[in-house]
């Protein structure tokens, strides 16, 4: 299918054929080439023509209002949730709409007025749209709710808002998904918006996983589709849900009519659909060598720094993202020989010492410090990870310190500072030799063309002699070619 929208192909085809049949004598086959030639290339045509209108050359960088968002809401949760998407929602750069059913308070005419009144800061957010009634859908699964439907056809009913005009790609979440829009932008990029492309994650949970489909772009994570395929879904989507009425989520319905189109996920595991509960520390600590892309479910976890409400603790994050949005959550793991101490740097978030060796494997798996999330017991606390033991003894644990300042100079050397946390543990603070107060890291902003964003590699990092007493010094830099990461 992706080939029919390459019109070189074709054209090679042809003057293959062309050559092909001016050696043949035979009068048959000749005839029989034209005919082939005849249909095959009034069948580019028709496609190119339509195509045109859509689509522009990828050669041009993507820029945020190349993508379109379809946000799913509903009357009851958006006076909420839609202090999430404050957090990244720009109305001058953004194109896209939130979706709500259409029993509520909160119709479109009503925030476009309190707009025009100035009366509220919904200026920062998304348009409201009113999703289509469903009511001619079958909806036969017992345990989930027939909004299920409506949320698929945000897909469809987002595609539908725009003329396409310069639209690479739809990005669809919840209105509880926290996406980081630059980080979005710039993997997307790494991708030919023409071709079909059907882009998210899975679930952390293996049993989610199990269950739902290890080839799901999971909804609350969000996943992106290519224009180029989200027109065509658009247009089959209706015939194809009726098929599933049997199915639970929204997401289970998309991901069948992408199957159904014969495309499977592109993974991407940048989405954070956060399947679990309580505390997320070790799954943030520890994130892959990829950018931030969205952080589900705030309502589920804990705020992600302590002593702090879900959102003040997301708008902090958002400091450490407005300054290097590439960097934020990058794990750089170093070394101090003097101490044997293990010292893991998740930028714009925490560092971590740990008072012992750990080679980098090690470092890298996630300590389970959060709860499962699904009812029962059977495969509930497996992941699609690999999780490390959060030790229930605080002394044992690694000391934290999390994100207190952030500050960057004329050279562009942008410097965090890290506060140790509060810890339960008194023969770490009665040790001579305890990890120091605060730690500072030094880097310069992150910059990552297309080609480091297909083949990543992780930065390296130095902790460098400290002046200041109580204060680690760390450094992050590109690993020179043949660097290893280890105790030396
Ligand atoms: C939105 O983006 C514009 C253009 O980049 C910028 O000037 C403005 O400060 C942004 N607004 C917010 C609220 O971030
Ligand atoms: C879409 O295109 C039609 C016809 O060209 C035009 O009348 C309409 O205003 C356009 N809508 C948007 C949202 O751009
Ligand atoms: C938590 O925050 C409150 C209010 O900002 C402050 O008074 C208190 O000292 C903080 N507690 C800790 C343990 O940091
Ligand atoms: C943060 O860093 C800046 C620059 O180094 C400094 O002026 C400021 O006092 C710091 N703020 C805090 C709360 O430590
Ligand atoms: C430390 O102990 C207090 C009181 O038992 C408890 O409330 C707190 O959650 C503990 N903190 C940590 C980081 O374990």
């Amino acid at each position: 299918m992706h080939s029919l929208h390459k019109s070189t192909t074709g054209h090679s085809l042809i003057n293959f054929l062309l050559l092909f049949s001016s050696f043949c004598a035979l009068y048959v086959l000749t005839s029989v080439l034209l005919l082939v030639l005849g249909t095959s290339s009034s069948l580019l045509n028709l496609h190119s023509s339509s195509n045109n209108v859509l689509i522009e050359p990828s050669t041009t960088t993507t820029t945020l209002d190349h993508l379109v968002f379809g946000i799913a809401s509903s009357g009851s949760s958006w006076p909420k949730r839609k202090e999430y998407i404050k957090l990244w929602w720009n109305r001058t750069t953004m194109r896209g709409c939130v979706f709500v059913d259409d029993d509520v308070n909160i119709g479109p005419l009503k925030a476009e007025e309190k707009e025009k009144n100035g009366e509220d800061d919904d200026y920062s957010l998304p348009p409201i749209c009113v999703s289509e009634d469903t009511s001619r859908f079958r909806y036969t699964h017992h345990g989930g709710t027939r909004s299920a439907i409506r949320v698929a056809r945000v897909v469809k009913e987002t595609v539908a808002l725009l003329n396409h005009s310069g639209v690479r790609w739809f990005v669809f979440g919840d209105d509880d998904t926290v996406f980081f829009p630059e980080n979005l932008r710039k993997t997307l990029s790494k991708y030919d918006h023409r071709l079909w492309y059907y882009i998210g994650a899975n679930s952390e949970s293996y049993k989610q996983n199990w269950f739902f489909g290890f080839g799901m772009g999971y909804g609350g994570a969000g996943f992106a589709i290519s224009s180029s395929l989200a027109k065509v879904l658009a247009k089959v989507l209706d015939s194809c849900i009726q098929r599933y009425p049997h199915l639970y989520g929204s997401d289970s319905r998309v991901y069948s009519c992408i199957t159904e189109l014969g495309v499977g996920l592109t993974h991407e595991p940048g989405f954070h659909q956060v399947d679990f509960r309580g505390n997320a520390f070790g799954l943030l600590a520890a994130h892959p060598v990829t950018p931030l892309l969205s952080l589900h479910h705030p309502d589920y976890i804990d705020p992600i720094f302590p002593n702090t409400t879900a959102i003040k603790a997301l708008q902090y994050l958002f400091e450490a993202v407005n300054v290097d949005s590439l960097r934020i959550l990058q794990q750089a793991v170093c070394y101090d020989r003097r101490f044997s101490w293990t010292i893991s740097v998740s930028w714009g978030y925490a560092v971590q010492v740990f008072h012992n060796h750990l080679s980098l494997p090690d470092v890298l798996k996630v300590q389970q410090t959060f709860k499962h999330w699904t009812k029962g017991t059977t495969m509930a606390d497996l992941y699609s990870f690999n999780t490390r033991e959060f030790h229930p003894d605080p002394c044992r644990r690694p000391t934290i310190f999390y994100m207190d300042n952030l500050s960057h100079d004329k050279d562009g050397i942008i410097i965090s500072t890290y506060k140790k946390s509060f810890q339960n543990c008194s023969s770490n603070v009665a040790s001579p030799n305890g990890p120091p107060e605060v730690i500072k890291v030094a880097t310069t902003k992150l910059v990552l063309d297309t080609k480091q964003l297909q083949a990543p590699r992780r930065q390296c990092c130095d902790v460098l002699p400290s002046s200041v007493p109580d204060m680690m010094d760390i450094a992050i830099r590109e690993c020179k070619e043949d660097e290893l990461i280890y105790m030396h």
